[in-house]
């Protein structure tokens, strides 16, 4: 397909494709020389989108911040499950896992060894010394939100202190490389070598994802340099950093009876956090954590 330099831009802009995605598109040639390509460009999110990506991310964070200050000893993750749900739908949102390729709950609740996708149920209780990573995602007219965060349910063991705080601060450095024009693969080996570094281990098959108008759309983000799709990060893209680590292997078993519980090897503790970002001109910006 060609595009005349005083066309519309192909984005939909209105604008001269010239002063518009022209610059855009010869960088990107450059880097499809070398074998980095571009993700669909329909996936390529544009201001209005974000604007409308950003009132979806606005529950999600406003959801997790209630059930940071519920959560504790003593709570069921059924409760947890009934908080998200209340509290999502009342802000006219839905949560995404509900029904998602069969998912039977709002959230997923994933506890210690259980590395993601923990079912909720009120037959399990939070206690003291768990570490819990809750999953949540919401869909608000139609647009895609998805962050989860770590809690520590009273005095936790300096060993999985540790592991949850690194588990962040590989997150960051993830982050720290989102700029636009380079590859993908730069923020998995940021992440990757910050885990090992430590000691521990990325989750290599199971990883982040594009996201916005779908829950999850291209590319699959892997966290280790050598399982990711190595596309070029560019401007209007939104993915998520959530990389799941394990204390020890970095094998995981899903559980044969619900088919969604992940749980580690070894049954030594997990962490994960996750962030969404849209790469920038400039850089990034988080747009839900
Ligand atoms: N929220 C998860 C993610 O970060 C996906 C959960 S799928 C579900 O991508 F069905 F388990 F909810
Ligand atoms: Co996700």
């Amino acid at each position: 397909m060609h595009i005349g330099r005083n066309d519309p831009c192909w984005c939909g802009s209105g604008i001269k494709y010239k002063k518009c995605h022209e610059g855009f598109d010869a960088k990107v040639a450059q880097f499809e020389k070398m074998g980095v390509p571009c993700i669909d460009r329909k996936l390529l999110k544009k201001a209005s989108d974000v604007e409308k990506i950003k009132e979806s991310c606005e529950i999600n964070m406003a959801v997790h911040d209630i059930i940071a200050s519920r959560i504790g000893p003593g709570i069921s993750t059924q409760q947890i499950d009934d908080w998200v749900y209340e509290e999502t739908v009342r802000r006219g949102g839905i949560p995404a896992p509900l029904n998602y390729n069969g998912f039977p709950k709002s959230v997923c609740t994933s506890i210690n060894e259980v590395v993601c996708h923990g079912i909720p149920s009120k037959d399990i209780i939070l206690k003291e010394g768990d570490i819990v990573n809750i999953d949540l995602s919401t869909i608000y007219n139609g647009y895609f939100s998805d962050s989860s965060r770590m809690y520590e349910i009273g005095e936790v063991s300096e060993d999985k202190k540790k592991l949850v705080r690194v588990t962040k601060e590989a997150m960051e450095k993830g982050l720290e490389m989102v700029k636009p024009f380079t590859p993908l693969i730069n923020m998995s080996q940021a992440v990757y070598d910050h885990v090992r570094e430590n000691g521990y281990h990325v989750v290599e098959n199971i990883g982040g994802h594009g996201v916005g108008f779908e829950f999850h759309e291209e590319p699959y983000v892997g966290y280790t340099p050598f399982v990711v799709e190595n596309v070029l990060m560019v401007p209007g893209m939104i993915f998520t950093i959530e990389p799941m680590v394990n204390m020890g292997t970095h094998e995981v078993v899903t559980d044969e009876t619900d088919g969604w519980t992940v749980r580690t090897a070894d049954g030594l503790p997990s962490a994960q956090w996750e962030i969404m970002v849209l790469v920038t001109e400039e850089g990034n910006e988080v747009l839900c954590w």
